[in-house]
């Protein structure tokens, strides 16, 4: 087999069979594959496009790069939840602990921010101590003893992916529906769940903004997802404003302590009401997603989840007081207001201006190696729906910049500019746009 034959054959639109995706894989994770013919293989896929065959193939290729996890030890059904990244997701933060708390083992491995979009291990991470590196076995006997466990990624789970995502970020090949539908599932597929809940974003803040875009990447993933044996569903979900109120690591830890606490913003819960409810449905633990849900509910009434958090944060080594006291979390030196320039209804809040500013405020970062600050980020005092005075505080920025430093400044002008006001009230957007499973697309909303 020659690289080139194969290059020629995708860039003419052929289809390409396991035996060749298998060789292109394997010699790509070896090393025997340069870069720029990968290059030119994700670009021609970018304009191609591939085959419901082809991308399952690619798939399955690249988990078989690496190592996989096995969590039969475990007993239950194990369901994973994955979002495609937002501002001001904290849904893991909750939905861990919470559906642990109804009897479904929660084995989880998250990721890191990067840009704009938040990561979970380092949200977790802004509560002293919290260890996100356990061994195979401390990640088991977490599980056991806490009923959810959340770590990093082990260092061979997908080498392939690595290597292939870092290439497509330096050549303008990210957004191929196929190649982000074979990234993500191969790293579901290869952290061993046997249930999977795919929460797929779209709109301002999402890495796909087009609806119809992010329901086709839906549609592939659910297909690759039962293709490989496992209950699939996913979730096509509002990234238009913001989730919640809080955008940043140590704020958005807050938020989802105040969530189990029943005392959250009424987006956020709902939402991972929603998503548990799906959760405890694919793990046989609800006959409908709703009555998962209406059970979850109360195991935050009841205070049953808020104690299964502070299990996971004990076991992990973290300081379970946050629980009660988040002022033991970091806290940023200053906290500077965005007041708003006229009166009226805020009816839009772009939530990738949220995200950038936060980011250049430290709470993401720009480069992989980039620092962050965990106690940095962005309150939103008002939302999409809300009424506002001129010069009313619209957002506060948390920082350690001195407040009249250049960056400061910057951010100042872009939150003020993410939000619109008109005269008339709009209500908040929809939190859902529609559900994808094995029996087809439901879309709750005219597109
Ligand atoms: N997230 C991933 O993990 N991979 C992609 O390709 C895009 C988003």
């Amino acid at each position: 087999m020659r690289v080139y034959d194969l290059i020629l054959k995708k860039r003419n639109g052929g289809e390409l069979t396991r035996e060749e995706i298998d060789f292109l894989i394997s010699g790509y994770v070896d090393g025997t594959i340069p870069d720029y013919q990968i290059a030119a293989l994700t670009m021609a896929v970018y304009f191609q496009g591939m085959t419901k065959n082809e991308t399952l193939e690619l798939t399955y290729a690249m988990v078989r790069s690496g190592d996989t996890v096995s969590l039969s030890k475990i007993p239950g059904i194990k369901v994973d939840k994955h979002s495609t990244g937002g501002v001001g997701d904290s849904t893991t933060l909750v939905l861990a602990p919470l559906v642990a708390a109804a009897g479904v083992p929660v084995a989880k491995m998250s990721g890191r921010g990067l840009g704009h979009t938040g990561g979970t291990l380092d949200k977790l991470e802004s509560i002293p101590g919290f260890k996100v590196d356990l061994s195979a076995a401390e990640f088991f006997q977490a599980v056991r003893e806490a009923g959810a466990a959340v770590i990093s990624q082990s260092g061979n789970l997908v080498p392939a992916d690595k290597k292939l995502y870092a290439l497509r970020d330096l050549t303008a090949t990210v957004d191929s529906l196929p190649l982000i539908a074979a990234s993500i599932m191969s790293k579901k597929l290869a952290a061993g769940a046997d249930a999977l809940l795919l929460d797929v974003k779209t709109g301002n803040g999402a890495f796909l903004k087009d609806p119809e875009q992010s329901f086709t990447l839906a549609e592939a993933m659910v297909e690759i997802g039962t293709g490989a044996g496992k209950r699939t569903v996913a979730i096509i979900t509002n990234m238009d404003q913001p989730l919640g109120r809080a955008v940043g690591n140590a704020l958005e830890m807050e938020e989802a302590i105040r969530i189990l606490r029943g005392e959250g913003p009424a987006d956020l819960e709902e939402l991972c009401l929603i998503l548990g409810g799906h959760m405890l449905l694919l793990a046989q633990k609800s006959s409908t997603a709703e009555s998962g849900a209406a059970a979850l509910k109360e195991l935050i009434s009841s205070g049953a989840a808020l104690e299964a958090l502070r299990r996971m944060i004990t076991t992990q080594h973290g300081e379970s007081r946050v629980v009660d006291d988040t002022s033991l979390l970091p806290r940023a030196r200053h906290s500077v207001t965005v007041p708003a320039g006229a009166s009226g209804f805020v009816c839009r809040l772009k939530a990738e201006a949220v995200g950038l500013g936060a980011m250049m405020l430290g709470a993401g970062r720009i480069t992989k190696e980039s620092k962050i600050n965990l106690a940095a980020g962005v309150t939103l005092l008002k939302k999409v729906g809300d009424r506002v005075e001129s010069g009313e505080a619209l957002a506060l920025l948390h920082t350690d910049h001195e407040p009249a430093s250049s960056v400061v400044e910057e951010v100042r002008a872009l939150i003020s500019e993410a939000y619109a006001c008109s005269r008339e009230a709009t209500g908040p957007p929809p939190l859902v746009l529609g559900y994808v499973d094995q029996k087809g697309v439901t879309r709750l909303k005219n597109l």
